[in-house]
């Protein structure tokens, strides 16, 4: 008997369009997912006979044929597995969890959470559970946990629903209108940077000037409210200045990096119309909403100013869709 494969399910990666770190404080943030990079997970029943056990096969973070009992308790792979078995039958069979994942990861664009929705959607899955995706994203949340500390719940929810999302912490996240064609530059940095790191610096100056934070917060959120608007009403021009304010302000806030500066104003002075950096900040990437005729421009500009990759995503009416490197 070989072996049968019982799941095999792709998760997408995610940006933030607007709206990071603000809302670990309860603003609103628009995130969107991005197709193109994925975590995949294929799930095996192995036909030896013998203990029940299941073996994890993530050939990028250096783990092969490793018994998920054999990682440290607080292992995020480790308690993914946990999670999805919280809500199914153990397995009397042994199984071989093999991940796969072309989503760059501590580059913002949601890789741990992709991971976490992919290996519990394919775990019970696999278990003959078919988990709905706010589901998928409350067990995936408690994996997030161990990543980033206090995190908002915004990538595990855009990525566990797969298309573009009006959040808000601790709500049921809500679809995006979007009324036009929008195409975005991701450009990476290169530099790993640690979203529980710059959360923590945000903290930090959040308790040593609760006002001031508090209204840059505040101030980050009304442009979320007016992004959406600008989303549903397909006005980019629009779009694109909001975003440059929404990247003013998280300069103010301590976490953008002279890297990700120098690609936002590339993109800029290269006809975007408008950019910031998405995600965690000090590194990681930066997106670009660009006119069509201006994205050759704008590519060229992110690698002259030193992007390593650059990837492209549009966003429309149908959700998020395929993105290149
Ligand atoms: O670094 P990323 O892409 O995982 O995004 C983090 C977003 C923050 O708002 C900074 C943190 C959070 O938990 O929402």
């Amino acid at each position: 008997m070989r072996e049968t494969l019982l799941a095999h399910v792709q998760v997408p990666g995610k940006v933030i369009l607007m709206g990071e770190h603000a809302v670990v404080y309860g603003q609103p943030a628009l995130a969107i997912p991005v197709f193109g990079v994925e975590a995949h997970v294929r799930v095996w029943r192995l036909p030896q006979e013998g203990p029940p056990d299941i073996s994890l096969d993530a050939p990028q973070v250096q783990l092969e044929g490793v018994s998920v009992s054999a990682l440290p308790a607080e292992h995020p792979l480790r308690v993914a597995v946990e999670q999805a078995l919280s809500v199914t039958q153990k397995p009397p069979f042994p199984l071989r969890i093999e991940i796969v994942s072309t989503i760059p990861m501590a580059a913002g664009l949601g890789s741990s959470a992709a991971v976490a929705v992919a290996v519990i959607r394919g775990l019970t899955l696999a278990l003959g559970h078919r988990l709905s995706p706010s589901e998928v994203s409350g067990l995936a949340y408690e994996v997030e946990k161990i990543h980033h500390g206090t995190p908002s719940g915004v990538d595990n929810t855009t990525v566990a629903y797969a298309r573009p999302v009006y959040f808000r912490r601790g709500r049921s996240p809500e679809p995006l209108e979007v009324g036009g064609v929008f195409l975005l530059l991701i450009g990476d940095t290169g530099i790993p940077a640690s979203t529980r790191e710059t959360v923590g610096r945000v903290r930090e100056g959040w308790l040593q000037d609760r006002e001031s934070y508090e209204a840059r917060f505040q101030a980050i959120g009304a442009l979320v409210e007016e992004a959406r608007q600008a989303l549903a009403q397909g006005d980019a021009p629009r779009l694109g200045r909001l975003m440059s304010e929404n990247h003013r302000l998280l300069q103010e806030l301590g976490v953008s990096h002279p890297a990700l500066d120098a690609l936002v104003n590339a993109a800029r002075s290269a006809g975007a119309w408008g950019a910031k950096l998405s995600g965690g900040g000090g590194g990681g990437n930066m997106i670009a909403l660009v006119p069509q005729d201006r994205e050759e421009a704008v590519r060229q500009s992110l690698v002259r100013a030193g992007a390593l990759r650059v990837w492209r995503t549009v966003l429309s009416s149908e959700g998020g869709r395929r993105s290149t490197p």
